[in-house]
């Protein structure tokens, strides 16, 4: 996600506000710039890609100045490009700020500015933050910056200096976090406290709704609504290293706790709770030929084929449009059989994927719409297909995907139901499925809260050399991406299967010495998994469970039980996937392993 820098001080900014991107290129960007303040004058450098292409054109210009700004950005609105990256400016350049987090209403309020004769130069949500301050401004920047925050529905972490009143710094926050850090008459505006600690531990951050007004003279802190308030500074403690992981040991671990977050994010702004619908705005221009489709053709690569495995079966199910999952490297090879009438949906975490991206291509060579469900804003497949939905995980470090995975399950969620409501699907059913949607974070988070004892059952897992992951319905899928997340992280080889499957043949590797994950949650075949258990325990299996929440009688055959809350049948796998990913990180960690950087694995297979 983005990063956010900010120095007032006696130093020259430009310096230390490029080495303060330096130490947040961990949190994944795809473009960077500053702004520098000289007197009234305010100098705006931006590149796309790596931050040493912004510090080689910073160099050039030889900027001076003891105020700036700075950002790295992670696109979410508008491709990777120069005119998309930060800073932005309002009409005049006279004020100018960066922003993290995501303005919901920023179409109407673009909208609005245009009518006042305001022309944008970019795509982003950003700039329109700008030119609302100047809309809003007449002799009192600092008021002009507190009324346009209130017309926001959405998120901010917001940075801006302006000439109006120059060596002053506005910062303000809702929902993306900014700290400030204290130095010997140097003041320091981040994202998190990774580019302060050179230069000061003694920091606090803003809450939401709050903002701070940094000058020479110090900080005067207060919320939006102009009531002074006060902040207690406080010393930073912890590494560095741990800072870029968020506190956690792994980014692994890290992702797997943002869900809750992630999978809102996923969700946000494309919700109509009232009317149980969804608006996809990506697919607005293509949604009729999606409605319409003779067949729609899901192709992926890994993790992101286990997503289109659930589409499947969230698409068959409630818009009764046949629907195939294909392998992206078979699918390229085997001359498929794609009509115009065919849909394509390509899913990639990276967006970078060869074999996804070649399958794409058949697909749309074919005559078929192509759309993509991807992470990477602004990547090669996003932007060679017809139409997209991005799912706003923000950057996934860990190798084995966790966070990406529930995104695109949700996002799936949402395609099946903008379509199935202009099918067959009532409001009534909208409005359950969509409340139903919005209450899985919170679902997630009470899943979270068991880390600790999957932690310690996971210890006696260590040493085993085999693993069975067993499903039906909609839990195939998660037992398939169960046993890919235990076996890429900690190297034991593991197995899923549709549970009915075992009695043909898999069965014969039951002994002590087999332990088989069952996803045994309350459906509609429950019984069926509770005979597949029974088999699998009449043959000395050690047997771990996840279930729902309030089963007491799968104690009785399971080994361990781990337990997760009531849902719709159709987004279980949003829950059921989590303590596997949790369960795959303990084993992998206990045997040492580079949880990560796995063996031999990279993040984004752009190769065949
Ligand atoms: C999953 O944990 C792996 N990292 C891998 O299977 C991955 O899902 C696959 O390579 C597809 O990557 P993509 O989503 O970026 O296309």
């Amino acid at each position: 996600m983005c990063g956010i820098v900010g120095y007032l001080g006696k130093k020259e900014a430009a310096p230390i506000l490029v080495g303060g991107l330096k130490r947040l290129e961990y949190r994944g960007y795809d473009s960077a710039g500053i702004a520098v303040q000289n007197g009234t004058g305010i100098h705006v450098v931006k590149e796309v890609g790596k931050i040493r292409n912004l510090e080689e054109a910073v160099t050039d210009r030889e900027l001076k100045g003891v105020v700036g700004i700075g950002h790295t950005r992670w696109a979410t609105h508008g491709e990777p490009n120069r005119e998309n990256a930060h800073p932005h400016t309002d009409s005049t350049g006279n004020i100018v700020l960066i922003h993290n987090g995501i303005i919901e209403n920023y179409a109407a309020l673009r909208q609005m500015l245009k009518e006042k004769g305001h022309t944008f130069k970019s795509e982003t949500d950003t700039e329109v933050l700008a030119h609302l301050i100047e809309e809003f401004y007449t002799d009192d920047i600092e008021a002009a910056i507190r009324n346009a925050l209130h017309e926001v529905d959405g998120t901010y972490g917001v940075a801006v200096v302006s000439a109006y009143q120059p060596n002053h710094i506005f910062v303000a926050r809702k929902g993306s976090p900014i700290v400030i850090g204290v130095g010997e008459g140097e003041y320091f505006v981040a994202s998190d406290v990774t580019p302060l600690v050179p230069y000061t531990r003694d920091v606090f951050y803003l809450d939401d709704y709050e903002m701070a007004i940094i000058n020479e003279k110090g900080i005067a802190t207060k919320t939006i609504e102009n009531k002074k308030i006060k902040k207690k500074v406080e010393r930073v403690t912890i590494e560095l290293e741990s800072i870029e992981k968020g506190g956690f040991d792994h980014f692994m671990l890290k992702e797997i706790y943002e869900q809750p977050k992630t999978i809102m994010d996923a969700m946000r702004g494309r919700i109509i709770k009232e009317e149980g619908i969804v608006k996809l705005g990506g697919l607005a221009a293509v949604e009729d030929r999606l409605v319409n489709a003779n067949k729609i053709i899901i192709t992926a690569s890994g993790t992101s084929w286990h997503a289109g495995l659930i589409g499947e079966y969230l698409i068959e199910e409630f818009c009764r449009i046949p629907v195939e999952v294909e392998y992206a490297s078979e699918f390229r090879y085997r001359d498929p059989i794609v009509g115009e009438n065919d849909v394509i949906i390509a899913i990639s975490q990276s967006g970078e994927t060869a074999d996804t991206l070649a399958a794409l291509r058949e697909g749309k060579r074919k005559g078929a719409l192509v759309i993509g469900v991807v992470n990477a804003v602004g990547s090669t497949i996003a932007r060679e297909t017809d139409a997209g939905v991005y799912i706003h995980a923000g950057p996934e470090i860990g190798v084995a995907s966790t966070k990406a995975f529930t995104s695109q399950v949700t996002v799936l969620s949402l395609i099946t139901m903008m379509i199935a409501r202009r099918r067959n699907m009532s409001a009534e059913m909208g409005r359950d499925m969509v409340n139903e949607l919005l209450r899985i974070p919170e679902k997630v988070q009470i899943i979270l809260h068991q880390n600790d004892y999957i932690r310690d059952f996971a210890r006696r897992y260590t040493n085993e050399r085999n693993f069975l992951y067993l499903g039906r319905g909609y839990n195939f899928p998660v037992a398939l991406e169960g046993a890919l997340k235990l076996k890429e992280i900690s190297y034991i080889h593991a197995e899923g299967y549709p549970a009915a499957e075992m009695k043909h043949g898999p069965i014969a590797l039951i002994d002590k010495d087999m332990p088989v994950v069952f996803l045994a949650t309350r459906d509609a075949i429950y019984d069926k998994v509770i005979s597949n258990i029974e088999e699998v325990k009449a043959r000395g299996g050690r047997i771990i469970c996840i279930a729902t929440q309030g089963d007491d009688k799968i104690q009785n055959y399971a080994d361990h039980v781990i337990y997760v809350p009531e849902t719709l049948n159709a987004l279980m796998p949003l829950l059921s996937v989590i303590p596997l990913q949790l369960l795959s990180y303990h084993v992998a960690v206990m045997r040492g392993c580079d949880v990560d950087q796995p063996r031999n694995l990279a993040k984004s297979v752009t190769v065949e």
